[in-house]
């Protein structure tokens, strides 16, 4: 007899499917292990097979070794192929030893269980069964992490790259601004998701420039207005490319906001104070100092000592006060340079 509706269902139970052919033995294990977990029995490998497939997943299943039709063994080496995740644990006489331990060395079994089986013992290896079957999951979760985590440092490295390519005075702005917008962050005490969102943001920020034509990008000379309001749309497809990302990575609002000034005057959308998100008035800072710094085809490199007099006059009036106020000591009392971008930017893990 299958029970499929499970007993003591809770919804984010472990399932524990029990397989044996004494209905007696099925009924006490359901009775013993309900409540801990959601159990499901099956009178039959075959049966059991068909449960896997109808109920599943199941963290751990535990099977007799000696039914009519198909074995335990077979059962559980089935299992191991069809459902490689579903930890298994036989149950054996004395008399079968040897073939358990042959199909534990074959990789079918995680563990097994000498019948008659304590309640007290039936109980605590399921459980463990259970705790290994989650250590499991959680492994495999990380690894599909990891590899997320590789997947998005190529993306934004592309990402990066492509519009570098396209403006050569842009060779390593954006990385430079991210290795100074994630120092104020940090000096501002943010850890974890919050600096991750301002190192995509800031390895991004000039993301919306694939839109400006190339020739206006390294243009010398001042540009006409029209000319100019072209390159100022560029947090606005910035903002377009990347609205799609996780929203709770705020990252396109903070590449929309990075021209916006304190005061309003900034653009595209003419925000002011509290309206300008905390990444994009840190991004702000970081990105007009390196600009300054950095040669552009209208003009030479202004140097650092510039960069710094414009943040100190326009602080608290273009730029965000704190923010400014902590670029400043960074530069001026605690040794920060702009330095050539180094590979560490692209490793997605404070
Ligand atoms: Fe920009």
């Amino acid at each position: 007899m299958t029970d499929i509706e499970g007993v003591g269902a809770a919804r984010d139970q472990a399932r524990v499917l029990i397989v044996d052919d004494d209905q007696n033995l099925l009924d006490s294990a359901a009775r013993l292990l309900r409540g801990d977990m959601e159990i499901f029995t099956a009178a039959s490998g075959k049966e059991a097979l068909a449960v896997l497939d109808s109920c599943g997943p199941f963290a751990v299943i535990v099977s007799d070794l000696k039914m009519p039709g198909m074995d335990g063994i077979e059962l559980l080496s089935r299992v191991s192929r069809s459902h490689p995740d579903t930890v298994r644990v036989l149950l054996t006489g004395h008399a079968d030893m040897q073939a358990a331990i042959d199909a534990a060395n074959l990789g079918y079994v995680y563990r097994f269980l000498t019948k008659p089986c304590p309640p007290e013992v039936l109980r605590l290896e399921v459980k463990n069964a259970v705790a290994f079957a989650d250590l499991l999951r959680d492994q495999r979760e990380l690894a599909v992490l990891k590899r997320c985590k590789v997947l998005l440092e190529g993306v934004v490295r592309g990402f990066s790259s492509l519009v570098e390519a396209r403006d050569p005075y842009l060779a390593g702005h954006q990385q430079r601004v991210t290795a100074l917008t994630l120092s104020i962050g940090r000096e501002m005490g943010m850890t974890g998701g919050e600096l991750e969102t301002l190192r995509v943001a800031g390895l991004l920020h000039d993301i919306g420039k694939v839109y400006v034509p190339t020739d206006l990008l390294s243009r010398p000379g001042i540009l006409r207005e029209e000319e100019l309001s072209v390159i100022q749309m560029h947090p606005e497809v910035g903002y377009e490319i990347l609205k799609h990302l996780d929203q709770d990575w705020p990252v396109a609002v903070i590449v929309r906001q990075h021209h916006e000034r304190m005061d309003g005057s900034g653009y595209p959308q003419g925000l002011a104070g509290r309206f300008i998100t905390q990444g994009a008035r840190i991004l702000a800072v970081a990105d007009v100092v390196d600009a300054m710094c950095s040669q552009r085809p209208y003009r030479s490199s202004l140097g650092i000592t510039k960069a710094l007099e414009e943040i100190e006059k326009n602080r608290g009036r273009l730029y965000d006060e704190r923010v400014a106020g902590i670029c400043l000591e960074l530069f001026r009392n605690k040794g920060y340079s702009l330095t050539e971008p180094s590979d560490n930017l692209w490793d997605f893990s404070d």
